[in-house]
């Protein structure tokens, strides 16, 4: 009994949801406490979830440094810059890459030792509800802990084809695709999503001969249909070999590789055989160890713990946030929500708009766009324009010598508010900042066509993209 810690907030996960609801609940004065099961290779903690260790973080470490190697095979020569004896040392990149998350986990202890925030390094479940609150174990430890409040931020966990579990040697979840030891002289990709174009943009430029198999018959189709068109025939471009519409059959592994059995687009036997296998076919919510039932926390059909449009549970107190409910798994989302939670606690209007939540592809070049497409528009029979502007009309895209891509936007046929931008091109990432901004504001495209963006600048496609919705671009 004299085990038994108070805090007036738990939060369980310390991913990107989690610790950054648990900074900002102690921001508001809230005693609380963090619990992440997380624990790098040397068994030290390793707050910061799965963006930190096998996500977001480590992933933009190796595409930044495989994008270096691959401007230096093939960039460099054309603004004048010769290298000779160009060699690829992946271990040194690996160990970058674990360096750079080291830094982010290190930075989250900081955090919570600035903020005060109790952390706990094991797994969190549910002992009991009890005095209205709960009580919760940490798992390896003698410690139980209690409060009123608690935050699920337990987040996600990489799918398995049936019958096929990842061994992170041959089949490679997110995990293993992070962390191959040697560059493959054949990869082979289960979906092309996101993580499937990215992990394969980065051992496509180390060099290895990439296929990516998706089972759906388009390519990107979440993405804006024009966008998505000028990215297939990007990454085509680049080596990637991307056959769409196939029916992935039977999947045999042996010490030295894999053979993959699939049907194609027309209905044709084919096989892949590769020395390794990513398998990024989505992930699903990690509520394993949680022991929801002791305390009748629901999940949904999905298996997502079932919350309402403000993240609360069917548990008074209880509250889930992040990959581990509805909506975009993305970090971003996790935070807002992981705030907006905090501050709903704390008797606060939290708020988090979910049709302004931007998403990014960090391949060369970038795809980040925000807002309806215009295929989702045609289908609700929304009146719009269109205006787009191409990089190759740009001048700083011509100085750096990365011309790629266009910027879109679609705005309102009457009102002109801008209801979607899509980016491909050089750090959209960023660029998709200001029109998430605009679209907060309910900005008409002429807001932006009108405010004076400096020169030269990637964002001044942004400007002439919104000129162009009225039909009056000046550069091209
Ligand atoms: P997580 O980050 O998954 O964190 C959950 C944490 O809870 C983990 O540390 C886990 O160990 C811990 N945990 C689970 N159960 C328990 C328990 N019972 N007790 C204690 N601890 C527990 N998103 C982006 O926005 N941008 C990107 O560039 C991006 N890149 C990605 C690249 C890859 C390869 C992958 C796989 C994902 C990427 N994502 C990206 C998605 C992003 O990582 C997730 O959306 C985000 O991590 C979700 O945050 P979360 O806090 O909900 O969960
Ligand atoms: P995803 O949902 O992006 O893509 C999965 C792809 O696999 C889809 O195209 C799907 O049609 C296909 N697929 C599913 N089952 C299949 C099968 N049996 N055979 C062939 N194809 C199949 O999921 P992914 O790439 O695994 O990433 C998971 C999530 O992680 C993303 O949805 C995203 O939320 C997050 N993430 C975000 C990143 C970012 O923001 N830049 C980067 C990486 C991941």
């Amino acid at each position: 009994e004299n085990l038994m810690k108070n805090f007036d907030v738990i939060v369980i996960g310390g991913g990107p949801g989690g610790y950054i609801a648990a900074i900002r609940a102690a921001q508001l004065g809230f005693n609380t406490a963090c619990i992440d099961a997380w624990k790098n290779a040397k068994g030290a903690p390793a707050p910061g979830g799965t963006c930190t260790n096998v996500g977001c973080i480590p992933s933009k470490a190796l595409l930044q440094s495989s994008e270096h190697f691959e401007h230096a095979a093939h960039g460099f020569a054309e603004h004048g810059v010769e290298v000779s004896g160009l060699k690829l040392n992946l271990a040194q990149m690996l160990k970058r890459k674990d360096e750079v998350v080291g830094q982010n986990n290190a930075g989250i202890l900081f955090l919570f030792k600035k903020n005060k925030v109790s952390f706990f390094n094991g797994l969190g479940s549910f002992v009991a509800a009890k005095d209205g609150g709960y009580e919760i174990k940490v798992e390896g430890t003698e410690e139980t802990l209690f409060a009123k409040y608690v935050v699920v931020a337990t987040g996600s966990n990489a799918r398995a084809l049936p019958g096929v579990p990842f061994d992170e040697d041959r089949v490679l979840s997110n995990d293993g695709a992070l962390r191959i030891p040697d560059v493959p002289k054949k990869l082979g990709v289960i979906g092309a999503g996101v993580i499937g174009l990215e992990m394969g943009s980065v051992w496509r430029r180390l060099g290895a001969e990439v296929t990516v198999l998706e089972g759906l018959p388009n390519f990107l189709g979440a993405v804006d249909e024009t966008i998505a068109k000028e990215a297939h025939k990007l990454f085509t471009k680049q080596g990637l070999k991307i056959s769409l519409g196939v029916k992935v059959g039977e999947i045999k592994t042996t010490k030295k590789g894999v053979t993959v059995n699939y049907t194609d687009n027309a209905g044709a036997a084919q096989v892949l055989e590769c020395d390794r296998l990513i398998v990024s076919i989505g992930r699903t919510p990690n509520t394993h160890g949680l022991n929801t039932e002791a305390v009748g926390l629901k999940l949904d059909e999905r298996g997502f713990i079932a919350v309402d449009d403000e993240c609360r549970t069917n548990l008074p107190g209880v509250w889930a946030v992040g990959d581990v409910v509805r909506g975009p798994m993305l970090a971003h989302k996790a935070e807002e929500e992981g705030v907006a939670v905090a501050e709903r606690i704390a008797g606060q209007h939290g708020h988090v708009n979910f049709n302004t939540i931007p998403w990014v592809i960090y391949t060369s070049p970038e795809i980040a766009w925000v807002g309806k497409t215009e295929q989702q528009l045609k289908a609700e029979g929304v009146a719009y324009k269109a205006g787009s502007f191409p990089f190759m009309a740009n001048g700083r895209a011509r100085a750096l010598g990365d011309t790629t891509g266009m910027v879109k936007m679609l705005a309102d046929a009457k009102t002109d508010e801008i209801l979607g931008v899509h980016i491909i091109g050089p750090v959209a990432s960023e660029l998709i900042s200001e029109c998430v901004m605009a679209m907060e504001f309910k900005a008409a495209s002429e807001d932006i066509a009108r405010i004076c963006h400096a020169h030269p600048t990637l964002s001044e496609a942004v400007k002439e993209a919104a000129l162009a919705v009225d039909k009056r671009t000046l550069n091209f």
